[in-house]
């Protein structure tokens, strides 16, 4: 099988550069090592910053979002039994963010995909990427039991952080930084309405715990718990009292239960690969980096890579000019940077350290009460979250 661009994986990443591609009359092909339920089910991230609503529009792909997301113009934090609103479109000149979960973006890109582009192959794992210095990279793959090759004129790694496509990288070449975090996520979904309209972000003596939602009708919330934590071992009971407790406000604010439908634990890292190209493969999404959730960023940025990526062949395309494709690891890794710096401050500003001391427990309180008292601090996590536009890199 021959190609221009070999697609490998077909998350967030490789879905939107399909159809980035297809748009552009690139031609191209996904593999898949997973089958199209299990990755149209995998609940993951749920909020998308604007860049990334006005790329999913701007592509095609923005129907349903816009008939069924749910525009949110703010985020609550809370702590200290207080609440405080950080107003994103009053900070940002009108900016505000869409929750949209990550299953329904990739159920959208997969429908168009099969309906309008080209080959989306599902239970097809890539085993290899061969020659990635070469102007002939390959990729080996296995589908329907049978080995095969696909030739191509450049590859996307877009496999996720526990793909192949890293691997063709020589480590020599190769720079990673890395930061494990002692805590994880244990995440629901529950069938009630979110007992607030807004996300709340929650800090407490007990650990963090988030508010967030999938639609109208159903709520998502995270609580934090020890690295290492079995989902199976916290009771549907035990979860809601201590999300309860976490989330417990001064005033008459109640948490609405309800039966929960899902149960996982996610582990926090943070993770970035430099650089993000070798030689004809381009590294995107959770392939090249990693972090922790807290903030909502991860998502977005696998779409800031392969809209960088897609350009890049465009202009190539147009002008005959690499000079983009050149650039692409530099111009993603600035914005990679930058919210690894934010998902780290999210992170450590609203965790509970284990064996944190009452010193660092002040500081993170003097710190979210430097954000509500002040505009200016108000106004630079606005920005983060809502997102900086894409083409400042
Ligand atoms: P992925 O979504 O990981 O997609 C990679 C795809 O490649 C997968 O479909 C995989 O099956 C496929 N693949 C892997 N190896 C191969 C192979 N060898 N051959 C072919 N295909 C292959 N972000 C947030 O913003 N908020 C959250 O709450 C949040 N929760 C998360 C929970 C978990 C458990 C994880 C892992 C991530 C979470 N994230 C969250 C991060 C966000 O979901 C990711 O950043 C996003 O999915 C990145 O998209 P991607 O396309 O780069 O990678
Ligand atoms: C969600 C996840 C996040 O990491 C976050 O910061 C906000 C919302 C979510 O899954 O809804």
């Amino acid at each position: 099988m021959r190609t221009t661009v070999g697609i490998i994986g077909a998350g967030p990443a490789g879905l939107l550069l399909a159809r980035l591609l297809h748009n552009a009359g690139i031609d191209a092909v996904v593999l898949e090592s997973h089958d199209r339920a299990y990755v149209e089910r995998r609940q993951r991230a749920g909020i998308l910053e604007q860049g990334t609503v006005d790329v999913l529009r701007a592509a095609g792909a923005g129907r349903r979002m816009d008939r069924e997301g749910l525009r949110h113009d703010g985020i609550e934090l809370r702590f200290d039994r207080r609440r405080h609103r950080i107003d994103f479109p009053g900070l940002t000149g009108g900016r505000s963010v869409m929750v949209y979960a990550q299953t329904e973006v990739c159920k959208d890109l997969i429908a168009l995909q099969l309906e309008e582009g080209g080959p989306l192959l599902f239970e097809a794992e890539a085993l290899a990427v061969e020659d990635a210095d070469t102007d002939a990279p390959r990729v080996r793959f296995r589908h329907q039991g049978r080995e095969d090759v696909l030739e191509c004129s450049y590859v996307a790694g877009c496999d996720g952080f526990w793909g192949v496509s890293r691997r063709a990288v020589p480590a020599g070449l190769t720079r990673v930084f890395e930061r494990t975090y002692p805590f994880g996520w244990l995440g629901i979904l529950a069938d009630v309405a979110p007992s607030h309209d807004e996300l709340v972000y929650a800090r407490h003596d007990r650990g963090f715990a988030l508010l967030s939602m999938r639609s109208p009708s159903v709520s998502r919330l995270y609580l934090q718990v020890p690295d290492g934590t079995d989902a199976a071992a916290w009771g549907d009971e035990e979860i809601w009292d201590e999300l309860e407790r976490r989330f417990e406000t001064a005033d008459d604010w109640r948490l609405e239960r309800g039966p929960i439908t899902q149960k996982s634990v996610t582990p926090m890292r943070s993770f970035v690969h430099e650089p993000m190209r070798h030689g004809r493969l381009f590294l995107a999404g959770d392939a090249a980096h990693i972090v922790p959730p807290t903030g909502a960023k991860g998502l977005n940025l696998a779409v800031g890579d392969v809209v960088t990526f897609a350009r890049a062949l465009v202009h190539l395309e147009q002008t005959g000019s690499p000079e983009l494709l050149d650039s692409y690891s530099e111009t993603c890794l600035r914005r990679v940077w930058q919210a690894e710096r934010f998902s780290y401050d999210m992170t450590t500003l609203l965790h509970r350290l284990p064996g944190a001391t009452p010193f660092e427990d002040r500081l993170q309180l003097a710190r979210l009460e430097r954000i509500a008292g002040s505009r200016a601090a108000e106004t630079d996590l606005a920005e983060a979250y809502t997102g900086f536009p894409l083409d400042r890199g």
